[in-house]
């Protein structure tokens, strides 16, 4: 696949070293193009770097990672990304994470598939910390990490699960992008438990305890 990422930092850098890795051409954008040039290099696999235009005019697929602050801006600079697959995995909230930037309102991807210009956009990967999307493969106690999913559209989906798969993750099905938000919502509310000193896993009970048949993933 042809991967255009706008953003160069951790997120950029972890999820996209991966694709390049498995074979994905990669061109990372960035308002600050030498950044992306930089990060290029250091992926290597033939990835580019160059401006957030260049990023999203190459990808068929298009990873928007950039703070939430930023996502406008950088849209709007990216241009129409009317028909491409873009994966969200932004978090509206910074520390020390006791509400939601998006404040009530609609949730940061509903917002952006709003602001993309008909993008067909899956919420992925906000979930977890950079340094577990560097994994190879994220797996935790023999057992692969499952990668919920929020979108609309069935192909999108089914490229963004293709993805996941290549991390060695496995994808969950997490229904529409209506229901971003809550997977937005929960991210806040667990990473906050994490900056309390809490283990968010230790309130999970397992699937035999939540009224059905134990289901590991979608798959
Ligand atoms: N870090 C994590 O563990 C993690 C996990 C899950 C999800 N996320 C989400 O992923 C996104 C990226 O996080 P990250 O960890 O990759 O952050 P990062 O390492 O700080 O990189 C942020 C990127 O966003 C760009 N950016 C920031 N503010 C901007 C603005 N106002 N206008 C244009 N570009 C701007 C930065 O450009 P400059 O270099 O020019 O500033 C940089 O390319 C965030 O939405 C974050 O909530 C992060």
């Amino acid at each position: 696949m042809r991967i255009g990422v706008l953003g160069a930092g951790n997120m950029a850098d972890a999820l996209a070293t991966q694709w390049a890795r498995k074979g994905h051409e990669v061109r990372f954008g960035a308002r600050t193009p030498a950044k992306a040039v930089a990060l290029a290099e250091r992926t290597g696999h033939g990835a580019a770097g160059g401006t957030l235009r260049e990023a999203a005019e190459f990808g068929d697929v298009v990873l928007l990672a950039v703070w939430y602050d930023g996502v406008q801006d950088v849209l709007r600079e990216a241009g129409p990304l009317g028909g491409r697959v873009l994966i969200d995995c932004t978090n509206p909230m910074e520390p020390p994470f006791e509400t939601l930037k998006t404040d009530g309102g609609p949730s940061a991807a509903l917002r952006i598939a709003d602001a993309s210009g008909g993008a067909r956009v899956v919420k992925a990967f906000n979930l977890c910390h950079e340094s577990v999307w560097r994994m190879t493969p994220p797996a935790f106690g023999g057992r692969p990490l499952g990668v919920p999913l929020c979108g609309d559209d069935a192909e999108a989906l089914a490229v963004v699960r293709e993805l996941v798969a290549d991390l060695g993750c496995v994808p969950m099905d997490g229904g529409g992008l209506a229901r971003a938000g809550l997977l937005e919502a929960a991210t806040a509310f667990m990473v906050g438990l994490w900056f309390a000193g809490e283990d968010p896993a230790a309130m999970i009970p397992p699937p035999e305890y939540s009224g059905g048949a134990p289901q590991l993933t979608s798959q």
